[in-house]
């Protein structure tokens, strides 16, 4: 049987009841209103923001389980070991990391130090799209349209910015680290220079890093969940933002106000059309840039990337994220098990797919029922000679398509 190791990080249930959308009340839109998020930090507020609930972590647990015997491995400080003490035939990767800015990264670093096979992206990419400049330098590189950008690291350059702006506002604030809108509220969309100033300045503050300050595209907003690799690779139905669905007077953005506080579970918004209500060009040029943006940036088995038109209607990447959201209960409103759906892929389904995408990419036979792949004892210090492996590229495959019997 295939020993599947499983990484995640789990939230802590108590010390940010505002992380989980079932318990998330801290906001009002009663008669329109909108809390603003005066009263706590954002930095305290959405802590764990990126990590997953128990139900999620349960949810994949399961998903993986007719593909062999799933070995929880939570990836926190004891890892390695625990890692290095099971050693899995392949490690389902979901863990979004605690330390640092390539926190994303250590997982698949350690996988790689064992000679473990592991899913998703590696952890150059990974480091990658966590640094939304260093992400965008490498798409405008290659020409793939993205917002112009300027990176404040301090108050000197945010005195030198305010002093002669390289492009005309409005302008979009970002801690340059961050995923699931930590630090990225309806406040960040900055209109005056006053405010660009006070708000940077908030946000280099609150989260010890720096800060990219974009040209704030003004169309439409999409998000394209893609699976597969090499030529295989496709973006299943896109997901369009319904910003009308926003309390009145909302800024158009869907920012930490609209993931985990406007939207819950028992007064949903309706955030999303999938597929997106497009006509087929602009749906074309969508998942044409979105492809591209997958693999210059070296994406592997599946990532949800944000596309948003600019001022001409064209298509920008907005960010890509390789460690994809995937909240298992529909009235969450995640976008990649939503696209699943739209593409006939239940929840299991594509957890399912994207294990085989990984398992194919390395030479990795998953099953419940299979002779063990190796024939040596489980010591974890002797070298694993024998799994066969190909080598870590993308790989063409169409499993995406297929139904999962196993
Ligand atoms: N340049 C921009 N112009 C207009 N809106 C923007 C821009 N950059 C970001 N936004 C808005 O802010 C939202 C959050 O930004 P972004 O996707 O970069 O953050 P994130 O925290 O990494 O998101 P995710 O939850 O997808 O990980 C976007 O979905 C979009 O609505
Ligand atoms: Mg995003």
């Amino acid at each position: 049987m295939t020993r599947i190791g499983f990484a995640y990080n789990q939230k802590p249930e108590q010390d940010a009841p505002l992380l989980d959308k079932a318990t998330a009340h801290s906001g009002s839109v009663e008669d329109g209103e909108l809390d603003r998020l005066d009263e706590e930090p954002p930095s305290k507020i959405d802590e764990y923001a990126e990590w997953d609930s128990i139900a999620t972590i349960d949810a994949v647990a399961n998903a993986l389980s007719p593909l062999g015997e799933v070995i929880r491995l939570e990836a926190d400080e004891n890892f390695p070991e625990l890692l290095r003490a099971t050693n899995p035939d392949i490690v389902f990767n979901i863990a979004e990391g605690k330390n640092g800015v390539n926190r994303e990264a250590h997982v698949p670093a350690i996988c790689e130090f064992y000679g473990i096979p592991y899913s998703g992206s590696d952890p150059l990419t990974l480091s990658l799209c966590l640094d939304k400049a260093r992400a965008k330098e490498t798409l405008a590189y290659h020409g793939i349209s993205t917002a112009r950008f300027t990176v404040v690291r301090d108050a000197s350059d945010l005195d030198r910015l305010v002093g002669a702006l390289p492009f005309p506002l409005p302008l979009f604030a970002k801690p340059i680290h961050e995923g699931s809108s930590k630090g990225i509220t309806e406040k960040n969309f900055c209109q005056t220079i006053d405010h660009l100033d006070e708000q940077v300045r908030f946000l280099l503050t609150t989260y010890q890093q720096p800060v990219i300050i974009e040209q704030y595209l003004p169309g439409a907003e999409f998000t394209c969940a893609v699976l597969g690799n090499g030529a295989t690779a496709r973006v299943l139905p896109i997901v369009g933002m319904n910003f009308a669905s926003l309390p009145e007077g909302a800024v158009p953005i869907y920012g930490y106000e609209a993931k985990w506080i406007w939207d819950r579970p028992e007064n949903p918004l309706e955030m999303f059309d999938c597929p997106a209500k497009i006509d087929a060009n602009l749906a074309s040029e969508i998942e044409h840039v979105t492809l591209d943006a997958y693999r210059i940036l070296g994406c592997r088995d599946w990532s949800r990337i944000d596309v948003r038109l600019d001022a001409a209607g064209k298509p920008n990447i907005v960010e890509v994220n390789p460690l994809p959201g995937i909240l298992p209960d529909p009235a969450d409103n995640s976008c990649f098990p939503k696209a699943a759906r739209a593409a006939g892929l239940s929840y299991d389904e594509l957890i399912q797919s994207c294990l085989k995408l990984a398992a194919e990419r390395q030479g990795v036979s998953l099953g419940r029922q299979l002779k063990k792949v190796r024939t040596a004892s489980k010591s974890a210090s002797r070298p694993r000679v024998t799994r066969s492996r190909k080598l870590d590229g993308p790989a063409a495959t169409d499993s995406v398509t297929n139904r999962l019997t196993a």
